[in-house]
């Protein structure tokens, strides 16, 4: 049963520490994922070491260009744990994918990031992107940003998954 395979998945994971990676689709691969980042949640209370292990295990899964978070400290995003290259520390409300992600309260899509208006270019690499709010108490808190060094390399289903992943932080 599937909650059998989430207890072995758990403990196997908290026994050695060990990530499984296993799928041939996108929609599988997030499907074995999923389960495992909701038992390290659900093991640590502390937000930045859940964010730092959640864009870890994201990354190894998926081999993005660049996987992490931006915090809303002060009224202001500020970059928190992520895998990938240096990134820009602060975004304000409102500006690039992030910033228009927390004003709205909703993911957005990027499929190509020259085409998105205002767009922050923190690597002239990354070509689309997705940025999804993690929303606590009705409140953006955090976002989750994750950009592709292809176009069009985000769909529904990412929104689906990734907006899951979101719902660990409430
Ligand atoms: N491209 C993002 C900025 C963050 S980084 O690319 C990591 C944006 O427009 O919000």
């Amino acid at each position: 049963s599937s909650s059998l395979l989430q207890l072995r998945l758990s403990l196997r994971l908290l026994a050695d520490f060990r990530l499984i990676i296993k799928g041939e689709t996108k929609e599988e691969l997030y499907a074995t994922l999923l389960p495992q980042l909701k038992s390290l949640v659900e093991g640590e209370s502390d937000i930045i070491a859940n964010m730092a292990n959640i864009s870890a295990c994201i990354m190894d899964t998926f081999h993005f260009w660049w996987v992490g978070f931006y915090r809303v400290i002060d009224g202001t995003l500020v970059l928190g744990p992520f895998q990938g290259p240096l990134a820009c520390t602060r975004i304000k409300r409102g500006k690039g994918v992030c910033g228009t992600a927390w004003d709205k309260a909703e993911t957005i899509v990027v499929e190509d990031v020259e085409k998105f208006p205002g767009h922050i270019a923190c690597s002239s690499a990354s070509r689309s992107e997705i940025v999804v709010p993690v929303i606590r108490n009705g409140e953006v808190i955090a976002v989750l940003d994750i950009d592709s060094e292809h176009l069009s390399t985000f769909d529904d289903i990412d929104k689906n998954w990734l907006g899951k992943v979101a719902e660990l932080f409430t």
